[in-house]
């Protein structure tokens, strides 16, 4: 884009965000209006410097790796930053008076724990899955990453999307709805930058120079779209007014419930496990120096899994208005998942076949057995918590907590 139309598009932006500071019904927007005002402000500025200075040469024919070192720093901040939010409402859980008296009602159990949630899953795990599908794309495509700077566009979206649904939770900003807790203008603005992102690694699979398009790929992109697909229609929602951060779903009732664990548990498909198996696919077998163990049942595996998932989501309702067949379904699904969801894993760990020497050795190597070893035990333990008998003794307790660390801190965490 040229740059006299990103200055009239940022001023634009900047004018809009000072009316709507301004015209605020609630504190959680009038402080986003003022921090977009902020940045676009910046951009302006920014802009401005650059405009009509000679344009630095970009050597198209190297990988674009600049925007995946940013990319690896954000992840560790992120982490950093999740995993303490983490500890402080553990240390909440254990002792209630630590919801300080003076901190209220920004800093008590309520409001923290969604921040926790979002940032190990959004910022800490989408950061690591957008920055090692821009790096996994260009070397199995033997391409650069189409689409020039719309990459950095992804990766400092993707941020202000984060720092927008933070602050808004601990400013009391909330949907409530689980794992999808930010307001409409937020879902807008996570919606464009992923769309941004569908671009960047399509662009550069077209465009690549290996006619085979490696497993670790499919995952990727499955994860891509279906999140894209969950969060549009789990979002659909009517603003009470553009100048507030308050809306209200298009759905009532039991469907809303519903379209949310539909939604919910295709974020733990899909985000937390077709993203970071086509993570797993391609660093295993590279770090291991073997190709992977079976490529058949790699191809196998992945559609028996985005295939099953889809229906899995009802396991999380048992017991409530969800009528009986629907309940049934789900757990029928998620039983069966446990085949797939192992597939993976077993592939992994069979790679290793002949190099199980570099676990003595091999720090990383022993990072993704572990991580392996986390995502069979909570793919078996998922399975088991589906059925409606073991669910009425798991739900409600510190079971379902025990197996959402051991797969997302486990599995994801130790993957990462
Ligand atoms: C130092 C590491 C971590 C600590 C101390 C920690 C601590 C906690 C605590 C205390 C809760 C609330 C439990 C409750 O309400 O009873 C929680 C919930 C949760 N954590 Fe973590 N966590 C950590 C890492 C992670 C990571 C890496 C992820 C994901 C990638 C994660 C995802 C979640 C999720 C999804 C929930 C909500 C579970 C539910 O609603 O059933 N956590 N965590
Ligand atoms: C075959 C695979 C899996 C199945 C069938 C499965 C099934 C389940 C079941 C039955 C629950 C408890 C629902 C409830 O009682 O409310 C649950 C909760 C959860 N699982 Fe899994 N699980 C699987 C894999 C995983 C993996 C690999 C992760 C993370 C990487 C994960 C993350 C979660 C989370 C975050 C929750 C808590 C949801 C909430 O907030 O209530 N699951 N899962």
């Amino acid at each position: 884009m040229s740059n006299y139309l990103k200055l009239v598009a940022l001023g634009f932006i900047a004018l809009f965000a000072a009316l709507a500071a301004n015209w605020a019904r609630d504190l959680a927007y009038q402080v986003h209006a003022l921090i977009i005002m902020a940045v676009s402000g910046g951009m302006f500025l920014w802009v401005l410097r650059r405009t009509d200075e000679p344009a630095t040469a970009v050597d198209e024919t190297r990988y674009m790796d600049d925007v995946i070192r940013a990319g690896v720093i954000a992840t560790g901040f992120w982490g950093v930053v999740g995993f303490l939010v983490g500890v402080i409402i553990a240390f909440q859980l254990a002792f209630p008076v630590l919801n300080l008296e003076w901190a209220q009602p920004y800093a008590n159990f309520g409001r923290l724990r969604p921040l926790h949630t979002s940032a190990v899953i959004f910022a800490f795990g989408g950061n690591a899955l957008i920055m090692s599908s821009f790096y996994i794309v260009q070397r199995t495509s033997a391409a650069r990453l189409w689409g020039g700077n719309l990459a950095w566009f992804v990766f400092w979206g993707y941020q202000l999307f984060i720092v927008l649904a933070a602050t808004g939770y601990l400013l009391g900003s909330t949907q409530s709805k689980e794992y999808a807790e930010p307001e409409w203008y937020v879902d807008l603005w996570l919606t464009i930058v992923w769309l941004a992102f569908l671009a960047v690694y399509l662009g550069t699979i077209i465009r690549r120079k290996e006619p085979h398009i490696y497993v670790a790929n499919w995952f990727l992109l499955s994860f891509i779209v279906t999140v894209a697909m969950l969060h549009v229609v789990n979002n659909l929602s009517i603003p009470v007014s553009i100048w507030g951060s308050r809306s209200v779903q298009v759905f009532a009732g039991v469907q809303d419930a519903m379209t949310q664990w539909w939604y919910g548990h295709n974020a733990v498909g899909f985000f937390l496990t077709a993203g970071f198996l086509g993570m797993m696919y391609y660093f295993v077998p590279k770090q291991a120096n073997r190709p992977i163990y079976s490529y058949k049942l790699s191809i196998i595996h992945f559609w028996a899994l985005i295939f099953l998932y889809i229906w899995a989501g009802p396991h999380h309702l048992h017991y409530t208005a969800l009528p009986d067949w629907a309940s049934t379904l789900g757990m029928v699904f998620s039983v069966i998942l446990w085949m797939p969801s192992w597939g993976g894993m077993i592939n992994g760990l069979m790679t290793l076949q002949g190099a199980w020497d570099k676990l003595r050795t091999d720090p990383i190597m022993r990072m993704f057995v572990l991580s392996l070893g986390f995502y069979g035990m909570s793919t078996f333990e998922g399975p088991m918590m589906s059925i409606r008998a073991v669910n009425s003794l798991s739900h409600y307790t510190d079971w379902t907590i025990g197996h959402v660390h051991s797969g997302a801190l486990g599995w994801n965490g130790l993957i990462t």
